[in-house]
């Protein structure tokens, strides 16, 4: 893979769960990457990440191992704010907080070449009240990646009433180069995606603290009856619990739409140090944090039914004749074809 030399290089602030995957993903398709967050750990965990991200594609063969040390020369994992001032590209991601956004941006601000664009990857923050951190806000947009961001390739971009024409362009193409499809769209709370999501999102969870059903069950029900590539509650787990409970809470804060009122459940677990994946532990546990393995723990539903005693089933009758008799009676056919072929 070539590198982009003459795009010049793209910062990403905040290596966490989103940043680490976007500095991937942006080094992969050949940019250099300035990866920057706070402490030495974070930035070395990051690294690790990374490192451990594309041995595993080399492993299917996706990279060869010369592309995948490319990929991580182009990165340059850093403490050191100083070592984005030459970038074109800014991509924020530290925590859904605004004030701590307009902070990062604030400071660099005066610092960058003037045709730096700013993207922000809030979820649910106003990407305006963002952008007046900034001397230029007509250069600034959201760009709100999808979790996991190597994997997902799709992005949002999220224009405000200052947003130039030109930059929302610029970021179009931009992400088209690395690999995503773009939809783009006005300044409001959750964008389109999590503002139809997390109210969903947020159902289950309190379903889960009412005990109405446990979380495998409320997991499959989506999964196998709407067809859902993830359960709930599995998916508010590799989201982040602190930043599920942030989104709702910024969703609900501006449009006061009593479905993304945050379940209380969210804010004792968080509390709690329960954070997802990320921690090791959230609705499940984790073989270790970051892991996406889930093992056993105190929870899990009990389904011993050894002590039950169970009458074997014979004739099955069905009543009615419409698309759901149908399909009921298909199914106990294929049972009974499996079980005793035809006759
Ligand atoms: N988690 C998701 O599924 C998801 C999806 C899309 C967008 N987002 C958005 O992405 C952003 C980041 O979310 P996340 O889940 O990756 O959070 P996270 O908590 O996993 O990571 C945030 C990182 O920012 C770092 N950080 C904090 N202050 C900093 C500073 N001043 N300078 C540099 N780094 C700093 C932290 O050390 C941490 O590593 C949020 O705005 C969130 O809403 C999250």
């Amino acid at each position: 893979m070539e590198a982009r030399d003459s795009v010049g290089t793209i910062a990403v602030i905040g290596l966490g769960t989103m940043g680490t995957g976007i500095a991937e993903v942006v080094a992969r398709h050949g940019f250099a990457v300035r990866a920057i967050d706070i402490d030495d750990a974070t930035v070395s965990d990051a690294r690790q990440r990374i490192e451990a991200s594309t041995d595993r594609a080399v492993a299917r063969d996706k990279l060869t191992v010369s592309e995948r040390s490319e990929i991580l020369d182009r990165i340059l994992f850093t403490t050191n704010l100083q070592e984005c001032l030459t970038s074109d590209i800014v991509i924020e991601a530290v925590p859904e907080n605004l004030e701590l956004k307009r902070q990062v941006l604030g400071q660099l601000d005066g610092l960058l070449p003037d045709r730096v664009i700013w993207c922000t990857n809030t979820s649910s923050l106003s990407v305006t009240e963002i952008s007046t951190a900034v001397s230029q806000p007509s250069r600034v947009v959201g760009l709100h990646f999808f979790n996991p961001a190597p994997v997902q390739d799709f992005v949002e971009i999220v224009r405000t009433v200052v947003t130039d024409d030109e930059v929302v362009e610029q970021i179009r193409v931009f992400a088209e180069q690395i690999g995503k499809q773009a939809v783009i769209c006005e300044d409001k709370a959750g964008f389109i995606a999590n503002s139809l999501l997390f109210g969903y999102l947020n159902h289950a969870a309190s379903m889960f603290e009412q005990k109405y059903a446990s979380r495998e069950d409320i997991d499959a029900a989506m999964r196998l009856g709407c067809g859902l590539p993830m359960g709930p509650l599995a998916l508010l787990d590799l989201i982040g619990l602190d930043t599920s409970y942030q989104i709702l809470d910024t969703m609900y804060r501006q449009g006061r739409d009593r479905l993304h009122a945050p379940s209380p459940i969210l804010k004792h677990m968080v509390t709690a140090g329960l954070k997802g994946r990320k921690s090791g532990r959230g609705f499940y546990t984790y073989a270790e944090p970051g892991s996406p393995e889930i093992v056993a723990d105190d929870h899990v539903a009990k389904r011993d039914a050894s002590d039950v005693s169970v009458r074997g089933v014979n004739a099955v009758g069905v009543v009615g004749s419409g698309t759901m008799a149908t399909g009921i009676i298909e199914v106990f056919a294929k049972v009974h074809h499996r079980n005793h072929g035809f006759g």
